[in-house]
Order: structure tokens, then C-alpha cells, then sequence
């Protein structure tokens, strides 16, 4: 049985495009010994730290080097097993990056709930969902009362922190590019309002909707375009998790933060890495059921079939296009 797999095809210097990858087909291996599992993937995850791992600047994990397989986690389905534990259809998490099968070790999955749809595992119920109730309920500790603002409203981080805040009673105010995306942010997932940032008078309709006090939090993932005028409008005392800064992942340069405007505003900045909630995912995986089940929390993906279509879509989240959490189906659920 043959699979197909994209690689890189050389160092990348830039923004990322579909004419950086190659799609190349390899055989099925087979279990390696104890311990090991031969999985199809089901549904894989798209998602912006890839695009800083391409430039080595990920966490410390080295850049894929040319003509190496492209990284990422998947919903797999187990199609042969070495392991003890694991037998045939059994559903897990698992780095097999971007390919339509491959062999991976036994210890290095999370057994998932195949009841539940694999989308859910790699958004609202996946890394995103967990990134965003960090945020809300650990570190900004959103109240009743909050004026909160959050950028890249309707993707998977921003519109599960909108609607967490909400559920909190906040008042909610997203910002996303483009009318589109706004309109997804308050009609579906049911922020108060949303301002386009791509609109030219963006800053002038931020500030009219945070009203004379301003944001009291603020949840940052896009970086300083949106961070200044949030930091600027930000009401006394206010709290900003810097969450992610996708705007400057290829950049020469980090992104310089608002030192004075910090100090004027007698700021908390509060960085996030998901990595350190990661062994409280059942708290969240709690609430997130019960939110779901009242309808109180949605998710949305924008998904697209087969290993091939990966590159294209991984340049539409690179080029902030997607609309909603980026996926690449490979097969149905069951
Ligand atoms: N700190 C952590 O542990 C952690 C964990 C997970 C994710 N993150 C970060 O959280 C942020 C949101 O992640 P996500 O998965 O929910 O992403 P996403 O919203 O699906 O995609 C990123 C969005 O950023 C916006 N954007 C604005 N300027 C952009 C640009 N120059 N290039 C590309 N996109 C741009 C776009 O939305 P609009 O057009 O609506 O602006 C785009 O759709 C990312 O920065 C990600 O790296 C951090």
C-alpha cells in the first residue's frame, strides 16, 4: 500500500507559499517492534506555529530541513498495532505530519474519544480551545463586568476566547479582517460587536466601541498593528495576554512592545504558552462539554480534502484567508 506525504523543498526565507512544498508517495511501513503503531490519518491540524517552525523559530524545535516531511498532529485511526493497549480503529492524537499515513510510537499518542468529531479534537476540544480557556479563565481571569477585546476574532483561538468571556459576562469586542469575519464573529459565535481592521478607519471604530473607559483585558494574537491602538484605548490597570504575534513570525525583527504606554497604563502583560496548561485539559474539556451542550459555545472549520490540497491551505493561513480552524480531511470520521 502506497501513502503520500508533503515535504519542504528548500530553507525558507519569507512568508511561506504552496510553491515551497513537494508532494511525494512512499510505501506503508510496518510496526517497528514493541511499541509501535501504523495509523491513517483522519484529519490533520493546520496551524500559524508551523509557519515560525519553518524559520527554526519554534519553542527551540529545529526547522524541517529540505526534503523532509512537513510537521503536524492529526486525528489518526490505528490500522496495525505493535503496542500493547492499542488494537485496529482505535482513535489517537499523534505527530505523523503531513501525510496520509505513517508509523509512530505507541508513547508519543493520547487515545482520543472516537464518539466525538475529529474536528472538535483539533480545535475547540485541541490545542486552540486550551490556548484560549488558559487565557480567559487563568490568566486574565475574565469577570463579570470586563470590557474585552480580541484580535483574529474568528478563528479558532480568538472565537473560543470571545465566546468563554461572553459565558463569563464580558462585554465582547472582537476585531478580524474584513466584513466577512465580523459578521462570523457577532452573528455566529455571538460577540457584541466586531471591528474590521482592514477598514480605514479601524483605530476611530475601536475606540467608539471599547466607549470612554476602554478594554479592562485584552487577548493578543495577531501582534503590534492591532496590540498599539488595543494597548492605547487599554482603561487603567488593565490586563493583555500576549498570546500570539502572527503578524511577525517571518519578520527580520521582533516585534518592540509599548514599554511607556505599559507603564502609563499600569499595565499587566501576561505571556501564554499552551504547553503549560496542557495536564489541565480535563478542567477544560469540562466546561467546554457543558458550553457546547447548552449551545453556548461553537466552533467553525475551514477544512479542505486530501494530503495534496495541504499546501495551498497552509498558504491561506499564512496569509490570515482561512475562515476558522485550518484542516485537511483525509477521510470521513468513520
Ligand atoms: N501562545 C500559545 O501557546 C499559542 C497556542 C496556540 C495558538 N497561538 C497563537 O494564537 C494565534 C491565533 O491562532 P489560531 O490557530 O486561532 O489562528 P487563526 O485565527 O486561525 O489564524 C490566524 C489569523 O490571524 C489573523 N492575521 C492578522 N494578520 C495576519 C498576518 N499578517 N498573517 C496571517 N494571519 C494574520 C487572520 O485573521 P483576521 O483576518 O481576522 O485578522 C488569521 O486568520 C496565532 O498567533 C497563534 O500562533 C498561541
Amino acid at each position: 500500500m502506497r501513502f503520500q506525504e508533503v515535504v519542504l523543498k528548500h530553507v525558507l526565507t519569507e512568508v511561506p507559499n504552496r510553491h515551497d512544498f513537494a508532494i511525494t508517495e512512499r510505501s506503508v511501513p510496518s510496526p517497528d517492534g514493541p511499541g509501535s503503531l501504523i495509523v491513517e490519518n483522519i484529519c490533520l491540524s493546520l496551524d500559524p506555529y508551523i509557519g515560525s517552525r519553518l524559520r527554526g523559530r519554534h519553542m527551540g524545535e529545529p526547522a524541517p530541513a529540505p526534503g523532509e516531511r512537513m510537521p503536524g498532529f492529526s486525528v489518526c485511526r490505528v490500522i496495525d498495532s505493535d503496542a500493547a493497549g492499542f488494537a485496529k480503529s482505535d482513535w489517537v492524537l499523534g505527530e505523523i505530519g503531513w501525510a496520509s499515513a505513517g508509523r509512530i510510537d505507541a508513547s508519543k499518542v493520547r487515545r482520543l474519544d472516537s464518539s466525538l468529531p475529529s474536528d472538535a479534537h483539533l480545535s475547540v476540544l485541541g490545542i486552540p480551545g486550551l490556548t484560549a480557556w488558559a487565557g480567559i479563565t487563568q490568566l486574565l481571569k475574565i469577570k463579570p463586568g470586563d470590557i474585552f477585546s480580541v484580535d483574529a476574532a474568528s478563528g479558532p483561538v480568538g472565537a473560543t476566547a470571545g465566546q468563554l468571556a461572553k459565558s463569563l459576562g464580558a462585554r465582547v469586542i472582537g476585531i478580524a479582517g474584513g466584513q466577512m469575519k465580523c459578521a462570523l464573529a457577532t452573528d455566529y459565535f455571538g460577540f457584541d460587536q466586531c471591528i474590521d481592521r482592514l477598514a480605514p478607519d479601524f483605530a476611530a471604530k475601536f475606540a467608539e466601541a471599547c466607549g470612554a473607559g476602554g478594554p479592562t483585558a485584552h487577548f493578543e494574537n495577531v501582534g503590534l498593528s492591532i496590540l498599539l491602538p488595543a494597548m492605547t484605548r487599554l482603561a487603567a490597570n488593565g490586563r493583555v495576554v500576549l498570546c500570539g504575534m502572527i503578524e511577525h513570525y517571518h519578520a527580520d525583527q521582533p516585534p518592540m512592545i509599548p514599554t511607556g504606554l505599559i507603564i502609563g497604563k499600569r499595565a499587566q502583560m501576561l505571556g501564554l504558552v499552551v504547553y503549560d496548561f496542557q495536564s489541565r485539559q480535563d478542567e477544560w474539556h469540562a466546561m467546554a462539554k457543558r458550553l457546547l451542550a447548552e449551545g453556548r459555545l461553537k466552533y467553525l472549520c475551514d477544512e479542505v480534502q486530501g494530503v495534496h490540497s495541504a499546501p495551498e491551505q497552509f498558504e491561506r493561513l499564512m496569509r490570515g484567508a482561512n475562515q476558522g480552524k485550518c484542516l485537511i480531511r483525509f477521510t470521513p470520521d468513520r
